[in-house]
């Protein structure tokens, strides 16, 4: 099925308040994560809601086994990347772990520096009422803030595992009032990730912000994946939720044995490639 057309196409720069009418009027958000000025560039002219300079750029782009080790200068580095390249979509950066974790005045001096350095739209961060004092700061310097629950990849060793999220009721109960809390406190959107499909729903409809899924079923209003997982460009990672759009990775690597094949046999350059 071909979507049509979207009632906000014409919208010359998605803010907060763009993604806020479009849950009101059923209308489903993209988002895909970008760490560079190219894939931005090609995400943002490809129609994109949301860009997510997510700090899984730890593991797609530094090659860490977790989005741990990735520092706030290697994430400023990367969001000033894709917001020069970006001019539609709303971008978000996400605060890295350690830098808002334990002192909320911490957590707003890393926000207003990914704001000042980057010129981001917004900040993600993970965690719900026990990160609850360093949202409520960043917001009250006027930092929108997204945020994140379900499986949150920077507490992997305390969960030990990248399994589901949330199935029994005391795990979805605390989901569901922290984000009932996050809403009250003024976050602007929520990602939910890796949670059975009909708590999303259930959270989608209870709250008024939009509500983005990664794994959370199709109930919730918009959706967002890691761009080098849905392009095929990384293999190792397959989990029942992801789908691969394209086959990156086999024509990347056709493109580089053609082109060792042609050096080789002194097949490039042509006639008409050289001066
Ligand atoms: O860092 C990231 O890419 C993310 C998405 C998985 C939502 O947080």
């Amino acid at each position: 099925m071909e979507f049509k057309a979207s009632k906000f196409a014409g919208v010359s720069k998605v803010t907060t308040h763009v993604l806020q009418e479009m849950k009101n009027k059923n209308e489903k958000i993209a988002m895909l994560t970008a760490y560079d000025f190219s894939m931005g560039r090609l995400l943002d002219q490809g129609g994109i809601d949301v860009v997510l300079v997510g700090d899984s750029a730890s593991n797609v782009m530094a090659g860490h086994t977790s989005t741990l080790p990735i520092t706030l200068n290697e994430m400023i580095y990367h969001g000033v990347s894709v917001v020069r390249a970006v001019k539609r979509a709303l971008v978000v950066v996400d605060l890295p772990f350690g830098t808002y974790q334990g002192n909320s005045k911490e957590a707003l001096t890393s926000a207003i520096r990914i704001m000042k350095e980057t010129g981001a739209d917004a900040v993600k961060i993970e965690g719900g009422k026990e990160i609850l004092e360093s949202v409520q700061r960043i917001l009250s310097a006027g930092i929108p803030v997204m945020g994140h629950l379900g499986l949150t990849p920077q507490s992997i060793h305390k969960f030990g595992t990248y399994v589901v999220r949330a199935t029994e009721e005391a795990e979805a109960n605390k989901l569901i009032d922290d984000a009932h809390l996050l809403e009250e406190v003024g976050c602007f959107s929520i990602v939910l990730e890796k949670i059975p499909a009909k708590l999303g729903t259930r959270v989608a409809s209870e709250l008024k912000i939009p509500i983005i899924g990664i794994g959370a079923g199709p109930g919730v209003d918009g959706q967002v994946l890691v761009l080098h997982d849905m392009l095929g460009i990384t293999q190792e990672f397959s989990p029942r939720f992801l789908r691969r759009y394209n086959d990156l990775s086999t024509q990347i690597q056709n493109s580089v044995k053609s082109y060792i094949n042609d050096v080789k046999m002194v097949d490039f350059p042509n006639e008409k490639e050289q001066y």
